[in-house]
């Protein structure tokens, strides 16, 4: 046997075995399934037989060279596995490259590769596996042609126009099976490009189409990680990315169907989701139905085009959309100039577009007159990309962002052209009984906590499926108070038992019977504004659990007198220890730095963990409570706003928040997103390292505000001149820096340049990423003469406070 077995080496293949790692395979030699690898050059990737988790079937397939767990890019015989360890991979003098199992010859893979030249199978640095020629560096063959569920960067992602080539990912069917699973996931380029999630040839998701400048609103937060860019010319349009620095991303499809970019957090030891594709339910493909548009910052998310109603009102009206809407009056063809278009702005464009004309001079006009003159044509757009869009049938999968987006022009008949008709919203009609309903404020509330639990979408594949809901799909199990019992609590809410100040009442300590400690927010009856935040916070928080977030245990409502019940948080708020130093305890560095981290965290869960997107809008240092151990926990979710995926930023006309910590955009315009937030946690660390506020912050020499102030230390390369001389002896120098140059990041004037929180972490976590310079901070010098630390609100209800605000022009 071992002299047949060297005979074969010598005059057959050749093993490997023995040599030092290596990454090329000349012709006639081969690897076999004993640890034998290719490694590129530069150690990155790494080529072999493996199996996956859970299984012990071999593949042969490229993962990262150092990164643990093995986490597998491409997998050559994905279909076809190996079920013992006999394997062997080699490549043909023909230039085929083929698996053989145990004895036989017949290949169970091959790539079917082939070349008259001189070549090397090679795995280069990038992850790619190719057929190379020996003497140039052109491919006859290479994986990055044949992607399996991972775009690593280099590789294309969508199409040669010329060969007619697609590269498009698909799943794999479980973690311990790498062979196609029910997903896929490509760029579609009838019409405007698009891209697509299928689950077999259904569609589930739809990026909304390239407009010449971005697919929808596809995330910023990508940029923060990778560089991406979109090809279009005569011969490709595909998307790729680069990492940026050091940094090693991918982007997978995984089994069920979600698409994500993930990055490597070498210091953490694992991979972390920038962000999701499909993140709130108006990505559902076609949620709304023919012409509904859905927005996912509406109760309910569905609404009719203005000029149109619901097809069923009574499946609308029970929150099944899927029939959607039709035209008010609906088009008479015949008719001459009887109709016209209406416009809708902001929208994620309708599926099933269609290029009017490649001419890239039609003019607006052009366009209008051409769906004009069309009978079947009942809409069109404008894009960078082709200039004249249009739409014939009917459309599906709008949405509503309240920036970005495109315009579309509806056709519809001439009444519905004249009055700017509201858009008519789904009627809530209340038929569940509403026991609870009274107890929680009102039906409205309750309908939204449990509503949805009715809610089925009909499909047209399987009629009676349930769809899962995002929200109030479980019970909310939230324990009602009885007043007498919070009363005796608190002491009949006695003076010494009051703890705190909220933005919309006193909060008092209590002890249950049964020893527990509560806090309980008691809302100030003559806040007629307090009710909206309270339903607010019982809906939000009772769904949400985190170590830095406070929890809600329940609620108490008796006629007017409205409470809600948190866990007692013993070490009371941050700002008595950062600002009232006579408390005579005071932080050092490390549990500052802790504390930090901690805030971080919760607010990375409100605005990406959780289920539902919350900006918290009121962030600052009282809010942030103490656990027994120092632990930060976020409180008062009172002015939290829903947030759904991709509602990025929404306008309000009560801006709510603390001056001091409110970004420009928001006190100004009204303008909120998560940034706000962010900008918020800036300020938050500089007062935090500091023990400085920012509002009330002097200083001899000018008059700047902390962020103002810190901003100048940074730029005159001072900036340790900001700490605290109570924590200077305990600080770690490099970490105090790193985290001045985190808030100034995220207190910078332009909410677009500002981190997101999960960059914020990253940037937190690991000592090696390079941080960019803190462009112009945005400020505001509060001089104002009302020094309350209360929230303040404008617009609509006007708060007693007036309060002034003027805008600081940075140098
Ligand atoms: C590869 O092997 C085949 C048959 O075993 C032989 O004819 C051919 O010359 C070999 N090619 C090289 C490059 O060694
Ligand atoms: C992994 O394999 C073990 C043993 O076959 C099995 O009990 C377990 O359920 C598997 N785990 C998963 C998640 O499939
Ligand atoms: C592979 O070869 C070994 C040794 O000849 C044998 O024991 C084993 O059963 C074979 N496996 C298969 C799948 O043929
Ligand atoms: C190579 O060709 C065979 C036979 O046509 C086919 O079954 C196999 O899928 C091809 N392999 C690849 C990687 O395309
Ligand atoms: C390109 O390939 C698709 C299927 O992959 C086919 O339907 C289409 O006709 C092809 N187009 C051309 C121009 O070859
Ligand atoms: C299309 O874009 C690719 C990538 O930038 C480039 O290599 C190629 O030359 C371009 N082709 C044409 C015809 O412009
Ligand atoms: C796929 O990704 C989504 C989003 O992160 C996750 O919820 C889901 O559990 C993942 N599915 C599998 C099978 O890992
Ligand atoms: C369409 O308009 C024409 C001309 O005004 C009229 O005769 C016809 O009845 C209309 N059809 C419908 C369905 O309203
Ligand atoms: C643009 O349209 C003209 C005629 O309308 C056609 O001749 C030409 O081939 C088109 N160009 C492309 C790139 O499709
Ligand atoms: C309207 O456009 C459709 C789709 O391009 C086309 O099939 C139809 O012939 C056009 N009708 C008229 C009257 O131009």
């Amino acid at each position: 046997m071992a002299v047949i077995f060297s005979f074969f080496l010598i005059f057959g293949f050749l093993s490997l075995e023995s040599s030092e790692a290596t990454d090329t395979l000349l012709p006639n030699q081969t690897i076999i399934d004993n640890g034998e690898n290719l490694v590129s050059l530069g150690q990155n990737f790494e080529l072999g037989f493996f199996s996956p988790w859970n299984s012990s079937n071999r593949y042969v397939g490229i993962w990262f060279k150092n990164i643990s767990p093995q986490t597998v890019v491409w997998v050559a015989n994905r279909n076809s596995p190996l079920t013992d360890s006999s394997g062997s991979l080699s490549i043909a003098a023909t230039g085929n490259i083929f698996i053989v199992g145990n004895q036989s010859t017949i290949p169970i893979w091959s790539s079917n590769s082939s070349t008259p030249n001189n070549f090397v199978l090679q795995l280069l640095d990038t992850g790619n596996l190719v057929v190379k020629d020996a003497e140039s560096s052109s491919f006859f063959w290479q994986s990055f042609d044949h992607p399996c569920d991972t775009i690593i960067p280099g590789m294309k992602f969508g199409w040669n126009l010329l060969t007619n080539q697609s590269w498009f990912l698909t799943s794999w069917k479980s973690l311990e099976d790498p062979s196609i699973g029910e997903y896929n996931h490509k760029l579609e380029i009838q019409g405007l490009p698009q891209f697509v999630i299928r689950r077999g040839s259904d569609i589930v998701y739809r990026s909304g189409p390239w407009d010449g400048n971005r697919f929808g609103l596809l995330q910023v937060e990508e940029k923060t990680v990778t560089n991406s860019f979109f090809i279009v010319n005569s011969t490709f349009v595909y998307y790729s990315f680069e990492d940026k620095g050091d940094r090693i991303s991918r982007y997978v499809l995984n089994q069920s169907g979600s698409s994500q970019l993930l990055t490597w957090n070498a210091w953490r030891g694992e991979w972390i989701a920038i962000f999701t594709l499909q993140r709130d339910q108006c990505d559902e493909y076609g949620f709304c139905g023919p012409y509904g548009l859905c927005n996912v910052n509406m109760e309910p998310h569905c609404r009719c085009l203005s000029g149109f109603d619901p097809k069923i009102p009574r499946d609308w009206n029970t929150f099944d959309w899927f029939g959607g809407c039709i035209p008010r009056t609906p088009l008479n063809c015949s008719k001459d100039n009887g109709y016209g278009f209406k416009k809708f702005s902001m929208l994620k464009l309708p599926d099933n577009s269609r290029l009017w004309s490649n001419r890239t001079d039609m003019t607006q006009t052009d366009c209008n007159q051409a769906c004009l003159r069309n009978c079947s044509c009942v809409a069109y757009a404008i894009t960078d990309v082709c200039r004249c869009v249009m739409w014939f049938g009917s459309l599906l999968d709008m949405r509503e962002y309240n920036k970005g987006g495109n315009d579309l022009y509806v056709k519809m008949d001439a009444s519905e052209l004249g009055s700017e008709s509201k858009a008519r919203w789904g009627t809530l009609i209340i038929t569940v009984p509403a026991v609870l309903g009274v107890l929680l404020l009102g039906s409205i509330s309750y309908y939204l906590i449990t509503g949805y639990k009715r809610r089925k979408v009909k499909r047209e594949n399987d009629p009676d499926q349930d769809v899962q809901p995002t929200m109030g799909e479980e019970e909310v199990d939230l324990p009602s108070f009885d007043l007498v019992a919070i009363a005796t609590a608190t002491n009949d809410f006695s003076v010494e038992n009051k703890v705190g100040e909220g933005g919309f009442g006193h909060v008092y300590k209590g002890v249950l019977p049964t020893g527990k400690e509560i806090a309980v927010k008691r809302l100030a009856k003559d806040s007629g504004q307090g009710l909206q935040e309270l339903k607010n916070e019982v809906i939000f928080i009772a769904k949400l659990q985190h170590r830095n977030l406070v929890r809600l245990l329940g609620c108490c409502i008796h006629q007017d007198e409205k409470m809600l019940v948190y866990e007692y948080m013993p070490n009371r708020s941050l700002d008595l220890y950062l600002f009232n130093q006579t408390c005579g305890v005071s932080l050092d560095w490390q549990k500052r730095f802790d504390i930090i981290v901690g805030i971080a965290r919760g607010l990375l869960y409100l605005h990406r963990d959780s289920r539902l997107r919350i900006i918290h809008r009121d962030l600052k240092a009282s809010n942030i409570l103490l656990d027994s151990e120092m632990n930060p926990r976020i409180s008062d979710f009172g002015l939290a706003r829903m947030f759904r995926g991709d509602q990025s930023e929404a306008s309000t006309k009560r801006v709510v928040g603390t001056y001091g910590y409110m970004p420009p955009e928001y006190a100004i315009d009204g303008l909120f997103s998560v940034k706000s937030d962010v900008f918020s946690f800036g300020v938050l660390v500089l007062e935090i390292i500091s023990g400085k506020r920012n509002r009330g912050f002097y200083h001899p020499d000018h008059d700047l505000n902390l962020i103002g102030h810190a901003s100048n230390l940074w730029n005159e390369d001072q900036a340790l001149q900001l700490v605290d001389v109570l924590i200077e002896k305990s600080i770690v120098k490099s970490e105090v820096l790193r985290c001045i140059q985190v808030g100034l990041l995220c207190v910078q004037e332009r909410s677009e340049d500002r981190p997101s929180m999960s960059s914020v972490l990253l940037m937190l976590d690991s000592e090696q990423l390079p941080l960019p310079q803190p462009k112009q901070p945005g400020f505001y010098t509060g001089r104002i003469t009302n020094e309350s630390n209360s929230s303040s609100i404008r617009g609509q209800t006007q708060s007693r406070n007036e309060v002034t605000i003027t805008m600081l022009q940075g140098r």
